[in-house]
């Protein structure tokens, strides 16, 4: 076999086979296969696209590539949740340490900023000294003690995903529902839960634009799931504006702390608590998701999910100060204020396009190998659906870069659209798959 022969099958389109599949993985995540030629198969995944049997394989092959952890000492049911990605997309630091506190192990191995989209890694990064490097063992034994750790992917869990995920940001195909999906779930395999609820989402900020895609996307990872023995249930949610307000590392993290101790933006409230209700259910831990909300709501009121939050910060030596003070983060250089040049009704925040400034003034990465500035970000004062006069802040942009701050502060202003006729806040949970 050889590689040459595998680009150039799918190059026109014919469908590979798992031998292949394998061959291509293992032969990547090895080092014997060069990037250029990873990318030239990529590229031509993203064109020609995948059929089920191949993304299957691939995402089998993927999670194959490294160790697969056994955490069935936490119980039968063991719970795992991921997002396809999204823009201001805190959720899984405010919803974990909501499940841990109701007693149901959570064991998290989350990813980077990918494309215009931020990751919870880099976000958790922010917190000085917070640990996301851990070994296998670790991890495993932080969840035994505290019952929560969350980690990047760092040690050897599918390995072959860390590469290719690099390799797709670098090389605009991210955007695929075959390579997503394998990305996702080989990742959620060899992390050993054994039900998984996903948070995907669709719109603007999202890399499914449509809901026919993200629902199309959603059964690929069920059934996925279902030949891994991992049920899976997919909550779909409304990616056109960011979710909550702050945009960002730093920032995020701030709104995240404010959101655990109750202080929490109606959108980013209701996608935590329809998420974190399905946890709870395929944890076993009651049936009714009203009723699971409840319980989610009551840990945030009694103080328990910002504990638990606390806790799993220090247990990663990370510096509990800067938790129990937001005003001790390094902020960036410049808060500079937008201010609306006209009055009406805010009708679209594109939330792909935020995402997009952000990474420009530092927040992600535009390049493999760029270093991400924590502080910087776009903080949103108004959402889609206020009602703003002229002369008011829509939002804050934090920046480092002063050659930047006018171009970004034309460029937000062009992303904010007002217009003179009322509009109508969007749903943000757009249905329930699996
Ligand atoms: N999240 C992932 O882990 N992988 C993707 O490809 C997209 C979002």
């Amino acid at each position: 076999m050889n590689i040459l022969d595998i680009i150039a099958k799918k190059r026109e389109g014919k469908e590979l086979n798992d031998k292949e599949i394998q061959y291509f993985v293992e032969g990547y995540t090895q080092g014997k296969i060069p990037d250029y030629q990873a990318a030239a198969l990529i590229m031509s995944i993203y064109i020609k696209g995948m059929t089920k049997q191949e993304t299957t394989n691939l995402s089998l092959a993927m999670s194959e590539s490294g160790d697969i952890l056994d955490l069935s000492k936490f119980g039968k049911n063991v719970v795992d949740k991921h997002s396809t990605g999204g823009v201001g997309d805190k959720v899984s630091i405010i919803l974990l340490p909501i499940i841990a506190s109701l007693g149901i192990p959570v064991a998290k191995m989350s990813g980077r900023g990918l494309g215009h989209t931020g990751g919870t890694v880099d976000k958790l990064e922010s917190i000085p000294r917070y640990n996301t490097n851990v070994d296998i063992q670790e991890f495993i034994q932080n969840v035994e003690n505290i019952g929560i750790s969350m980690i990047g992917q760092t040690m050897n869990l599918a390995p072959a995903d860390k590469k290719i995920y690099a390799l797709r940001d670098a090389i605009a195909c991210v955007e695929c529902i075959p390579l997503i999906a394998s990305s996702i779930m080989s990742k959620k395999i060899a992390s050993g839960a054994n039900k998984l609820v996903l948070d995907v989402t669709v719109g603007h900020g999202a890399f499914m634009k449509t809901k026919e895609d993200a629902q199309k996307l959603a059964n690929e990872m069920i059934d996925i799931g279902r030949l891994a023995n991992i049920e899976t249930v997919c909550v779909l949610t409304n990616m056109n504006e960011p979710l909550g307000y702050a945009v960002g590392n730093t920032i995020e993290v701030i709104e995240a702390i404010k959101a655990l101790k109750g202080d929490v933006p109606e959108d980013l409230k209701e996608v935590v608590l329809e998420l974190g209700s399905y946890m709870i259910k395929l944890a076993g831990n009651g049936d009714n998701i009203q009723e699971n909300k409840e319980k989610m709501i009551e840990n945030i009121q009694n103080g328990k999910a910002y504990n638990k939050f606390l806790e799993m910060v220090k247990n990663q030596n990370g510096d509990i100060t800067y938790i129990e003070d937001t005003a001790k983060f390094e902020k960036a250089k410049y808060i500079v204020p937008i201010y609306s040049e006209k009055e009406g009704y805010i009708h679209e925040i594109n939330a792909e396009a935020v995402g997009k400034l952000a990474c420009s003034i530092g927040a992600g990465r535009v390049k493999k190998e760029d270093v991400i500035d924590k502080a910087v970000g776009i903080e949103l004062v108004k959402k889609v659906a206020c009602h703003v006069k002229k002369g008011e802040v829509l939002a804050y942009i934090h920046i480092n870069k002063e050659e930047l701050v006018e171009e970004s502060r034309r460029k937000l202003l062009d992303i904010i659209k007002i217009k003179e006729e009322k509009v109508e806040q969007e749903k943000i949970i757009l249905g329930i798959i699996g």
